[in-house]
């Protein structure tokens, strides 16, 4: 069964939680007098976004965006599908888009150019995982937390056919 395969630790809780610190830390003084409005592009990082929107201590608003590219395999479609928009008006407001991983890059070059034709009056990215050597569009990410290799992962948020998004930790899923 899918949830019987073993999952090797990648980057363990603790890595993550003292990253996830150290980066709340910067955007709770970067953003400290402008209310910017924190994106979560659901599902995938949803938990990434608790973890860091509950270390930060200054005014903000949060919205959601549900987003679809790969179905349920580990290639990306290529297509993405806004599910859900967000709701919250971000005209002249200061934005940042939390993401769980950015692989190719297709998904957030899309959501940044949708959401800068809203006239936000700042847009950065922040993403928990990053896979540079998949990029295969020019994309500008702002802060990321683990740059990894070319690896399919899951947990903390990140899904293999929707599963294994509780794991505290993010890891591979090993063959064995
Ligand atoms: P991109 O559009 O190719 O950058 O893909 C981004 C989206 O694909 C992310 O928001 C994830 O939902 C998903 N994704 C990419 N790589 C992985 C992975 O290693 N594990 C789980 N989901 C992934
Ligand atoms: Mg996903």
């Amino acid at each position: 069964m899918l949830e019987e395969k073993k999952i090797k630790v990648l980057i363990d809780e603790k890595q993550i939680n003292d990253k996830i610190i150290e980066l709340a830390g910067k955007l709770s003084e970067e953003y400290k007098n402008s209310n910017p409005i924190f994106i979560i592009v659901l599902k995938g990082a949803f938990v990434f976004a608790s973890h860091l929107l509950l270390k930060m201590n200054i005014p903000l608003n949060v919205d959601f965006m549900v987003i679809s590219s790969y179905g349920d395999s580990t290639e990306s479609s290529g297509i993405v599908r806004i599910e859900e928009d967000m709701s919250l008006n971000i005209e002249n407001r200061h934005v940042v888009i939390i993401e769980d991983i950015i692989d190719t890059g297709t998904t957030l070059n899309y959501l940044r150019k949708k959401i800068k034709a809203n006239n936000p009056k700042s847009l950065k990215i922040v993403t928990l995982l990053d896979k540079p050597s998949r990029r295969k569009v020019d994309l500008e990410v702002d802060y990321s937390c683990f740059e990894i290799e070319d690896y399919f992962v899951v947990g903390f948020g990140l899904d293999y056919a929707q599963f294994y998004r509780n794991l505290p930790y993010v890891g591979i899923i090993s063959e064995e």
